[in-house]
């Protein structure tokens, strides 16, 4: 495993599972000083001890600005920069559910995490990026910023504002040597699948031309290579990891 991170500290929100938890891991096997954030004390205890002694555990809710500045302020204190940022955290609407059948609480729950979440972070972060000249940031958007599924629209709207959030803020901070880039995964077999039913995976591998579903791991490899000192001109975009099924 090559050492990208020696000497970074990164940020992963949503670290106690799935997609971020494997992101954790990652960095931290390459190096970094990992603070891995979420809701979950019990998970994300786990997940920080599985990634190692670079991995530190904070408790903070993307959707609560407070929590956000006083997590923001520890890091800075105990750490002295913050050089990537992963936006990952994220929640699907608690139905599956028509548009207009879509509580409006639920529907502010999506996009208090999901996009609300995501721009909070960039807000209470960016200010030290600028201070320190440089900077990396990936938001997880999804193959939903593209292209819609039926009965989960809060979801679908808020990853179509993340990859639309991501392309502002790309062009607003080029110049200031922070890169920002948004990962699009397909169905990774994550927790978040947990209200989805057997016959809908089955389904989701048939439809995929690799036969089965992403793993956390393999998002989490091309997350740490868009964070990394490898991809100095890679700003802006949007990467799709779906296994071909974009594609067809
Ligand atoms: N798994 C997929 O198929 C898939 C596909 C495309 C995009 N994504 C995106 O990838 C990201 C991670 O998804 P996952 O599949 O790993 O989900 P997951 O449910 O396995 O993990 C999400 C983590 O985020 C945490 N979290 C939830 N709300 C939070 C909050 N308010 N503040 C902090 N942490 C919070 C949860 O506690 C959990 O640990 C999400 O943004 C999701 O939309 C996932």
């Amino acid at each position: 495993m090559s050492r990208r991170f020696e000497n970074k500290v990164a940020i992963v929100t949503g670290a106690a599972a799935g997609i971020g938890r494997a992101c954790m891991i990652r960095l931290a096997s390459e190096g970094a000083t990992v603070i891995g954030t979420d809701i979950n004390r019990d998970k994300l205890d786990a997940a920080v001890a599985a990634a190692g002694p670079g991995a530190h555990g904070l408790i903070c809710d993307s959707a609560d600005p407070s929590a956000i500045e006083a997590m923001v302020a520890e890091v800075i204190a105990r750490f002295g920069a913050i050089h990537v940022l992963i936006n990952n955290a994220g929640i699907g609407p608690r139905q599956r559910l028509r548009l207009h059948e879509q509580p409006p609480e639920d529907w502010d729950r999506v996009m208090g995490v999901n996009v609300r979440g995501v721009y909070l972070m960039q807000r209470a972060i960016i200010p030290h990026m600028l201070a320190q000249g440089s900077g990396s940031i990936v938001n997880m958007a999804s193959t939903g910023s593209f292209r819609a599924t039926a009965m989960s629209s809060p979801y679908i709207t808020s990853k179509g504002a993340v990859l639309m959030m991501t392309r502002a803020a790309a062009a607003e901070y080029a110049r200031d040597n922070i890169r920002i880039n948004a990962v699009c995964p397909g169905t990774t077999n994550t927790d978040i699948l947990a209200n989805s039913s057997a016959e809908m995976i089955e389904m989701l591998v048939a439809r995929s031309p690799q036969g089965r579903l992403g793993q956390p791991e393999e998002v989490a490899a091309l997350v740490a290579f868009l964070a990394s000192d490898e991809a100095p001109h890679i700003h802006g975009g949007a990467y799709i990891i779906d296994g071909g099924r974009s594609a067809i």
